[in-house]
Formats: structure tokens, C-alpha cells, sequence
């Protein structure tokens, strides 16, 4: 089965379909990142609201990376505006911390221990029907959140998944001209994960053709063009936003695997693209033991002019030391990484995720996992 619930809205200057999207609706609440008030398009989201006709509410300042704290932080002020229609205008990070507040602003009566993912050996409770329209404005190229039934969250050290179609946004509206305004580092990180969403949804046990077609665009796409858009490139930019999207249907439907899992479960250490990219080459190299992981990896390969799986891993290690990807252990001390390797990988190892992924990989080898990309083995 191949599904989409959001309508797709692309373009330079489609931002401006705000105005259309906020007919109708009365009390519409922005909720954006500092750098979108800083270049200037959270006003100009602000005046395409007020041209509807609508009364116009932001909260600016929403962090990187968010958790379930900064969703108790920021629920009181929404509920006090009382929106009948919600704006994500920033990262993976606001549309994350956005979709997790309509969950709480229309179901009030859900915790997020119920809902979430927390353990893949124990269901969730079914997140009830929500009323509030959602319109996500990506303005990084990679979480792929402007389209997916997912908005991930810390506790404590790492981060858990809510999954449900009932968060998927009803509009994405993707104007390059928000990503140009990303530094190179920002670029980079979020443009590595729409590789590894590619190659992940390509690869797991529930890929079917029409999400296969996206992912092997979207691989493409940031094989070809992400080098140039780190340097800035428009162009490059524009292709690398649209395939961060074309990434986020393919596993929207797909799902991703143990480099998920695994960068989840350490999300303490660093951005989450960046983690993704760590750790990718690592899993691939796990998950080649498995004839129909191999099979797959090849046909990526091919695609991109090469021929083997193990020419795939090249590619990936290649593009990651081309990019200045930092190793692992440039991001955190040995000591405090191995200390907290053993509860990391029984983590991972109960990620909903780890279902999808080709192998089911035990404890003790996410363990290894973990370890030979701090050493860089
Ligand atoms: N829901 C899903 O399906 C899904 C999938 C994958 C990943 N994720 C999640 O998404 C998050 C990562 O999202 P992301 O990679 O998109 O990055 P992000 O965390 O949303 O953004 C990183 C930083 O980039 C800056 N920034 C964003 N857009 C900018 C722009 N146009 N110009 C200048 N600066 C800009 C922001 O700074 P300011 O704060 O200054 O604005 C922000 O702090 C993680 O929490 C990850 O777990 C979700
Ligand atoms: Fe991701």
C-alpha cells in the first residue's frame, strides 16, 4: 500500500499559498525557529495570514532537536490562543515540536508515555482523532516531516517516536528560498539524512515500488546536487528540498531501520542528520549478511553508476569524508560513550524501527555497532 495525506504545494514565492490555506479559519498560530524571524519570513507568513482574513499568533523560538519538556513549555500558550489552524514554519525540529502539540492541544487527555513508541515488544494506545488543520513550511531539507505520520522527541537522553496519520500535515508548502538561508553546516546534516531516509526506505522489509520510486529520486538527488548545496548553490538547494520531501513519502510508507534506531537511542550526542550519517555505513556493511539487503544496496549502486552493495558503502563513506563529517569520537569521549553504550544498544534493540530494518540484529550486536563507529573501524 502507497498512501500521501498532505497536499504538496512547491515553488519559489509559494509561501504566498498561506493566504489561501488560512481562508476560512479564524485564529491561526505560527509556531517558527529564530532564523525564520530573523530573514524575514515569519513576517511575511504573518502578512499572507492577516490577507485571509485571519487573526495572526506566533511563537518564535522554538529549539533544535526538542523534547517532551518543550512541548509542556509551550502547550500553555497555545491553548491560550485557542488557533483553529497550525503553521510549522522552521526544521524537522519545529514541525516535530508542532505536530506534537496539536496531539496534546486536541486530545488533552493523552500522555505521551501512552502514545509514543517506546518499545517495540509493547503497543502504544491509539492517538484519538484530531481536529486542528496542520500546514508544515520546511526550512531545512531533510527531516522529511512536512509529510510524514511522525514527530520524534527526547526524554531524558534519547528520543522516541509518535506515529499516527492523525499528524500528518494537511498542506506542505516547500519555497526554496527558505533553505537557501541555511549555514553550510545545517545544509549539510539535514541533506545527509535525506540520504539515509533514501536508503533505509529502500532497504526495509515494507518497501514497495511507488515508495521505492521516491527514495531512488531522492538518493540521486542528494548524491548529485548536496555537495554543491553545502556550497550554497541555489539551484542545488531547490532539488535538495524537494527530494528531502520525495524521502519523507518514501518512508512515510516504507519506514527506516536500525540507523534510526541506533541514531535515536543517541540523540544526546549530537544533531540527528549528522548521527544518521555516522552511523549509516556501519549498518549497511551489518545488514549485507542479508541476500535481499545486498540485492538492494546493488540496485541502488547501479542507479548511481556503480555495481556493488559494497561499492554503495564506498560511495556513502566517500560523500561523508568529502561533506567533513566529524567521526564519532570528535563528537564525544570515549569514557562517556562506552559507559553509556551497553543501555544505548538495548534501546535500539527495542526501537520500533528495528522491525523494518533486513536483519534482526541482537543487543550485543548494536553494541559492536555503536563501538566500531567510535572507533572508526
Ligand atoms: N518527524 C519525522 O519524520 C522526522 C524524520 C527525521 C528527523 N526528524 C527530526 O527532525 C529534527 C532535525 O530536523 P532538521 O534536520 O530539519 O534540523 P532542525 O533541528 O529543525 O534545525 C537545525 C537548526 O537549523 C537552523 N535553521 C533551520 N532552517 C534554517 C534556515 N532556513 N536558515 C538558517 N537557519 C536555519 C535552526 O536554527 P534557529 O533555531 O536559529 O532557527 C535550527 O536550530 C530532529 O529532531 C530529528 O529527530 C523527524
Ligand atoms: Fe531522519
Amino acid at each position: 500500500m502507497f498512501w500521501l495525506k498532505t497536499k504538496i504545494v512547491e515553488g519559489d514565492g509559494s509561501l504566498s499559498y498561506l493566504s489561501k490555506a488560512a481562508k476560512g479559519h479564524e485564529r491561526v498560530l505560527i509556531l517558527s525557529s529564530s532564523s525564520m524571524k530573523r530573514h524575514g519570513f515569519l513576517e511575511e507568513a504573518e502578512d499572507y495570514v492577516r490577507d485571509a482574513g485571519a487573526e495572526v499568533f506566533s511563537i518564535v523560538g522554538l529549539p533544535a532537536e526538542p523534547s517532551v519538556e518543550v512541548i509542556e513549555e509551550f502547550l500553555p500558550k497555545v491553548r491560550e490562543f485557542n488557533p483553529d489552524l497550525l503553521v510549522a514554519l522552521g526544521g524537522g525540529s519545529v514541525i516535530d515540536t508542532t505536530k506534537a502539540l496539536k496531539v496534546f492541544y486536541d486530545a488533552p487527555e493523552v500522555e505521551f508515555e501512552e502514545i509514543a513508541f517506546i518499545d517495540r515488544f509493547s503497543k502504544p494506545k491509539p492517538v484519538p482523532k484530531l481536529k486542528t488543520p496542520l500546514i508544515a513550511i520546511p526550512s531545512t531539507s531533510g527531516a522529511g516531516s512536512e509529510v510524514s505520520a511522525a514527530s520524534v522527541l527526547k526524554k531524558g537522553d534519547v528520543k522516541y517516536n509518535i506515529v499516527t496519520p492523525e499528524i500528518a500535515p494537511d498542506i506542505a508548502i516547500l519555497d526554496p528560498r527558505l533553505p537557501r538561508t541555511m549555514p553550510a553546516e545545517v545544509a549539510r546534516n539535514s541533506g545527509l539524512d535525506v540520504l539515509v531516509h533514501g536508503i533505509e526506505a529502500y532497504t526495509t522489509k515494507v518497501a514497495n515500488p511507488f515508495s521505492d520510486a521516491m527514495a531512488i529520486k531522492a538518493i540521486k538527488t542528494v548524491y548529485k546536487w548536496l555537495p554543491l548545496s553545502v556550497k550554497g548553490d541555489e539551484d542545488a538547494r531547490a532539488k535538495v528540498h524537494y527530494a528531502a520531501t520525495m524521502a519523507g513519502i518514501a518512508f512515510l510508507n516504507a519506514r527506516l531501520g536500525l540507523c534510526h534506531a541506533m541514531s535515536h537511542k543517541a540523540a544526546w550526542i549530537g544533531p540527528h542528520g549528522l548521527l544518521n550519517a555516522i552511523f549509516l555505513p556501519y549498518v549497511m556493511e551489518f545488514n549485507m549478511r542479508n541476500d535481499y539487503a545486498r540485492k538492494r544496496y546493488a540496485e541502488i549502486a547501479r542507479e548511481l553508476g556503480f555495481s556493488s552493495a559494497k561499492d554503495l558503502v564506498e560511495v556513502v563513506k566517500e560523500l561523508n569524508e568529502m561533506l567533513g563529517v566529524p567521526k564519532l569520537s570528535e563528537l564525544v569521549d570515549e569514557e562517556t560513550f562506552v559507559s553509556r553504550v551497553e543501555e544505548m544498544a538495548e534501546k535500539a534493540y527495542r526501537d520500533g524501527l528495528v522491525y523494518f530494518n533486513p536483519v534482526e540484529p541482537k543487543p550485543e550486536e548494536i553494541r559492536e555497532l555503536y563501538l566500531k563507529a567510535f572507533y572508526g573501524e
